[in-house]
């Protein structure tokens, strides 16, 4: 295979934390991480050198200009959410941060493909393909890629079974606007509508739970990394091996001229495909509900 490079832009919880899921996979030449204060990026990259015990990884601090010609670009920067604050109060901050980053980053690969983590992620995710000049396909979020993990991580409980044998999606916005699809969740293609346990579960309160699931966390330690953590590196390898894999991932939905999380199949070249899955009536509705969400979102900045 040839040398891969892949760049995290914030050397924060969260930009480690992908970085030492990165590091542990092994799986990339050259890990280049970039943030704006030198101390912390060269102690990070210390520090995750130090995993070279399970790692070949060559791990660096780097600049934005450098960050620019990885493989994969996952870009992390930016203000983390505070104690019950919705993740859509950071735009004004973070809008700031992204157009600085990416304006340090270029010119940018053209091949690059950028992961979008920073929150509003789905809004940002649009400003990114709007600001980097990548191809639309080349640049998406992380969206409710780990709500969906949530989802499928509580359903797998329930079931008893593994949660990577649950086809479960949480779609729309990766915040409070998301919505389950429980038309389409099922075990083995057996859909999960048939699951008496399933039945009986509050359908709104599984989804208010998955939904608030950062919230309290947040009230707990103060801020969330792990789960974005493992759920950015995967979606990173998957780019890098090409693996063609489908995920609910944020993207530009053409029919409803809005960035969020709908799934789709994605590879070395980004998005290739995007999923429409069998929606009730109702989910069809709180897709469109969520999709004005983020349009509102942006036509307001
Ligand atoms: C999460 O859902 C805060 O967006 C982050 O964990």
């Amino acid at each position: 295979m040839a040398p891969t490079k892949i760049a995290v832009i914030g050397a924060g919880a969260v930009g480690a934390s992908i970085a030492y899921a990165l590091m542990l996979k092994d799986m990339t030449s050259e890990l280049l991480l970039v943030d704006v204060v030198p101390e912390i990026v060269k102690g990070q990259a210390m520090d995750l050198s130090d995993a070279a015990a399970v790692s070949s990884t060559l791990v660096h601090a780097a600049t934005n200009k450098e960050a620019g010609q990885a493989d994969v670009i996952i870009v992390t920067a930016g203000a983390k959410q505070k104690e019950g604050e919705p993740r859509t109060e950071l735009i004004g901050r973070n809008y700031k941060i992204l157009e600085s980053v990416i304006g340090a980053m270029k010119p940018i690969n053209k091949n690059a493909v950028m992961i979008v983590v920073s929150n509003p992620c789905d809004v940002l995710t649009a400003i990114a393909q709007k600001l980097s000049g990548l191809p639309q396909s080349q640049v998406f979020g992380s969206g409710t890629y780990l709500d969906s993990t949530r989802l499928r991580r509580t359903l797998a409980g329930v079931l008893k079974v593994n949660a990577s044998s649950v086809h479960a999606y949480v779609l729309g916005e990766h915040g409070d606007s998301q919505f389950i699809a429980w038309d389409a969740a099922s075990v083995a293609g057996k859909p999960l509508n048939t699951f008496p346990q399933i039945q009986a579960l509050d359908r709104e309160q599984v989804q208010r739970d998955i939904a608030n699931t950062a919230y309290e966390i947040i009230k707990l330690k103060g801020s969330t990394y792990y789960g974005i953590g493992a759920c950015a590196a995967d979606l990173a390898e998957a780019v890098i091996f090409d693996r063609h894999r489908v995920c609910p991932l944020s993207v530009f939905v053409p029919r409803l001229g809005a960035v969020l999380s709908m799934p789709v199949k994605f590879g070395y070249k980004g998005i290739e495909e995007i999923y429409e899955i069998p929606l009730s009536a109702q989910e069809e509705q709180k897709l469109q509900e969520s999709a004005q969400a983020m349009k509102d979102i942006l036509a307001s900045l």
